[in-house]
């Protein structure tokens, strides 16, 4: 049996893969700010333990770390979205505050998580479809996660001579409280617990990218191979209509 820490598991995919493990009979380390939702979930499976800590507060991470043991599996889960709905008054403190919450916070746990990690270990980050090309109003949240990409990419070289996997977990639409926000149609939309299912399928498998659901994320794939000024035409008559 594993010993698996996921931050970001007070809701949404982070919930769902935190009770998927644990119902396998995983010990599972569940992160988040929020106390009472973590007890919630911790009361629903004793194997579920409380990782209570604001990701962007280094001393926070530490603190909470201090009993670890050491971790079968570590996913970096933790993020938010926030839109940029007017770019002429671009709001510099909110993309700020997205690239802190989805992308320096990754760095404050890779610098106090990553010794808690088994050689052999997994460690997989949660980025989104929308770093596989530019889309509207996602100047900050894109950017975070593209930011994440080359982070989980180039740090799977280095990390392959410590025997360590790396997988960067790319989903599409997921209905989440994340998601519940949004008031655009959401094409291929899953559920949190199908999204912790190919999760938690393509760790075991040390796939290096899971994209989920796999053809929403192919379409999109297929979108950024394309010359950039096609795109940008495309996707400026999408916002047009
Ligand atoms: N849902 C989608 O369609 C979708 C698509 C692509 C990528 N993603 C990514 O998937 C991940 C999970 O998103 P979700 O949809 O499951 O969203 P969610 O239901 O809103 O969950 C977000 C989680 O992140 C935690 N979190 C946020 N800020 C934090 C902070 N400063 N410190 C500690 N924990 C923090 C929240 O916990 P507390 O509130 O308790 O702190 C919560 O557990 C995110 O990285 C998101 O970008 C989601």
């Amino acid at each position: 049996m594993k010993h698996i820490l996921i931050t970001g598991a007070s809701s949404g995919i982070g919930k769902a893969l935190a009770s998927l493990y644990a119902n396998e009979g995983h010990t599972v380390y569940a992160g988040g700010r929020d106390f009472k939702k973590l007890n919630l979930l911790c009361r629903s499976n004793n194997k579920i333990r409380p990782f209570i800590c604001d990701v962007t507060d280094i001393n926070d991470i530490q603190l909470a770390s201090k009993n670890l043991p050491k971790l079968d599996i570590i996913i970096l889960n933790a993020g938010d979205c926030e839109y940029i709905d007017d770019p002429i008054n671009f709001d510099g403190q909110l993309f700020a505050r997205v690239i802190n919450t989805n992308l320096i916070s990754v760095g404050y746990c890779l610098q106090v998580l990553l010794k808690h990690l088994k050689p052999n270990g997994n460690l997989a980050f949660t980025s989104s479809s929308a770093a596989f090309l530019p889309l509207t109003r996602t100047q900050a949240y894109g950017a975070s996660k593209a930011g994440l990409n080359y982070l989980a990419k180039s740090l799977s070289i280095d990390l392959k001579t410590h025997n360590i996997n790396v997988s960067l977990i790319n989903p599409g639409f997921v209905s989440t409280p994340l998601t519940d926000k949004n008031t655009f149609s959401m094409p291929g939309i899953i559920s949190s617990d199908l999204a912790a299912k190919y999760i938690v399928k393509g760790l075991n498998k040390n796939k290096s990218e899971i994209n989920i659901p796999p053809l929403f994320t192919f379409i999109m794939k297929l979108f950024s191979y394309l010359p950039f000024f096609i795109w940008q035409k495309i996707a400026v008559r999408m916002i047009q209509k």
